[in-house]
């Protein structure tokens, strides 16, 4: 199947573990070849990962990063993992430390590490073993442009990206830049994951709507998992 021209499709998976408590498990969607919307995958677990990304932000705050061609975004970003996504004039580029602090990006708790891993495992990629991620902070009117996912040392494993609190409008192209983006809602505990065929569409976000989450207030949070070296 074509990852530009691809149809929406539904179709159950099979769901394993107590991960799924809570959520809708039968609820999963075909986005593209090797990409899939894992809907309220991770919602069941909002209270560890909300705590997670609160004791993340505390040991490497979030900031707003200027892109190679000076602006700033308009995203708050932190890390956590062995290996942290930076931006500034001189380009993109993972690193080990934290430029903010000099301090290693705080470690990747365990328990996100875990949904990721499951998360890829349920959308067909076994094993996968990020080394980095990306915590991103959204307040309404923040949005992140359409872009490929492509600083990553090894492209052969997946992307995970999960979502919480206020809902997104998430933008997915396809190979090419110019190519049209679909618009597709995205709700807390949402998980996406894109992969082989997919790996290198383009995304991106709308400008997040006003809205008060009962969980994040005005805010939402998405955490994507990579794997960099
Ligand atoms: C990203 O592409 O890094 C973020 C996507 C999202 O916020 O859903
Ligand atoms: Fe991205």
């Amino acid at each position: 199947m074509n990852a530009v021209n691809a149809v929406m499709q539904r179709r159950p998976y099979r769901p394993t573990g107590d991960l799924f408590d809570g959520a809708d498990p039968g609820a999963s969607e075909v986005l593209a070849d090797g990409a899939w919307v894992l809907r309220g995958y991770a919602a069941a677990h909002a209270p560890v990962l909300l705590a997670e990304i609160a004791a993340i932000a505390a040991a490497a705050a979030p900031r707003h990063l200027i892109v190679p061609g000076g602006k700033r975004m308009s995203v708050a970003m932190t890390n956590c993992g062995a290996l942290g996504w930076v931006s500034d004039t001189r380009g993109y580029r993972y690193e080990p430390c934290d430029p903010q602090s000099g301090k290693p990006w705080p470690a990747m708790p365990a328990s996100l590490l875990s949904l990721a891993r499951e998360a890829a495992d349920a959308a067909g990629y076994a094993g996968f073993a990020p080394d980095a991620s990306l915590c991103n902070f959204y307040q309404p009117g923040a949005r992140m442009s359409l872009h490929r996912d492509h600083d990553e040392g090894d492209l052969a494993a997946p992307i995970v990206s999960i979502s919480l609190g206020l809902p997104a409008t998430f933008l997915w192209g396809g190979l090419a830049r110019a190519d049209r983006a679909r618009r597709l809602r995205l709700v807390h505990g949402d998980v996406v994951v894109w992969g082989g065929a997919s790996r290198l569409v383009h995304h991106g976000v709308a400008p997040l709507a006003e809205g008060e989450h009962p969980l994040s207030g005005r805010w939402r949070y998405n955490l994507t998992f990579r794997k960099a070296r």
